[in-house]
């Protein structure tokens, strides 16, 4: 007998090719490789930054890049096995800002697991997010996985005194290039609690660990940057595949620090350029261990988009699918010890970062 195809399966099936023709922005996959049992994927969807423009009217953009990233997440084959947003799903922290992003996420067909960014935080200090959202340290297995989420957009205490206001908080702690900004940092009380929580893994198994800023120190005029990010990375150091996934910089960024692989997740808002001082000025940030190509900032859709992740044996590859359906893979190469971008797959003809600038 001929199935049946009703007007829903129709638009669904109509509304998946679509959304594979137009590339969707931020979204991630990831696999185990593909004769292992443990085969699983899932989404990551990060940096939506929803907000209004005047009134009660949300800014078109950005409501469009969580949308589509939404609507791919549901039409993944396979499916996703959990999604995970990456933080700053609003820009000032607003509750209706919150729940605006709530409704358009709750279109989701899967479970999402939370990482809350500066601008969920800043303005009541996680309140609604943990009442109405989710905790925002904790941990999970999935399939021989141990994935970690710290909320590393704390700050000092001597830092909080300093705003009058929670409207100034927010405004001072979610901003580039200000002299008023504070670091970011995970704090002491989680990095005890990671301790405890890492006692009883094994060394072998494979650790994701999900932070909305990166877990190491890039570029403190922009927050590009957690304070205390040498004690985290001491506690993963003894863990031979770590791989740390952040969001916050909005552009393609990677890099490698012993056995800690660090991996930004692509915004769905837009991109930001790289700081000037990558160019101009490298001795004011740390020498890069992995060299990679840059975000053109000038472009105003570089670096948004969508990847698919294959982990195959505890190490990432990263599917990056930019705006313009390029294909870009970032493979961890194991004779190198760090992760290799196909634009230099031979380290033969790596450009050495100081000739490239
Ligand atoms: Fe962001
Ligand atoms: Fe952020």
């Amino acid at each position: 007998m001929k199935k049946k195809i009703s007007r829903r399966s129709f638009v669904k099936k109509g509304l998946g090719a679509m959304a594979l023709a137009s590339l969707p922005l931020g979204l991630v996959e990831i696999s185990w490789g593909k004769n292992n049992p443990q085969n699983f994927t899932f989404a990551y969807i990060s940096d939506s930054h929803l907000t209004h423009i005047k009134g009660t009217e949300f800014v078109r953009n950005f409501d469009k890049g969580l949308k589509k990233a939404v609507m791919e997440c549901n039409f993944m084959s396979p499916r996703p096995d959990f999604v995970v947003y990456g933080g700053d799903l609003a820009q000032l922290g607003k509750r209706e800002e919150l729940e605006h992003g709530l409704e358009i996420m709750s279109a989701l067909r899967h479970p999402v697991k939370w990482v809350i960014g500066e601008h969920d935080f800043y303005l009541d200090l996680g309140k609604f997010w943990e009442d109405k959202i989710s905790k925002t340290t904790y941990s999970f297995d999935h399939k021989g996985v141990h994935f970690v989420v710290l909320n590393s957009i704390l700050t000092y205490d001597s830092w909080m005194k300093k705003w009058k206001t929670p409207q100034e908080r927010m405004s001072n702690m979610a901003r580039l290039d200000n002299p008023n900004g504070s670091p970011f940092m995970v704090g002491e009380r989680q990095i005890k609690w990671l301790k405890k929580d890492l006692a009883n893994v094994s060394k072998d198994t494979p650790i994701v660990v999900m932070s909305h800023s990166p877990l190491y120190k890039i570029f403190k005029p922009w927050n590009f940057w957690t304070d205390d990010a040498e004690k985290v990375q001491a506690v993963l150091s003894p863990f031979k595949k770590v791989t740390v996934l952040h969001g916050h910089v909005h552009q393609i960024l990677y890099n490698q620090i012993g056995n800690i692989t660090f991996e930004a997740m692509m915004s769905t808002a837009w991109p930001w350029p790289y700081p000037v001082s990558y160019t101009q000025k490298p001795n004011q940030v740390p020498k890069l261990t992995v060299f990679m190509n840059r975000a053109d900032p000038f472009h105003e859709r570089d670096a948004t988009g969508w990847s698919i992740l294959n982990l195959e044996n505890g190490r990432v590859t990263n599917h990056y699918k930019l705006w313009e359906n390029k294909d870009r893979v970032l493979r961890y190469d194991e004779k190198l010890g760090a992760p290799v971008d196909t634009l230099y797959q031979d380290p033969a003809k790596r450009i050495p970062p100081q000739e490239h600038y």
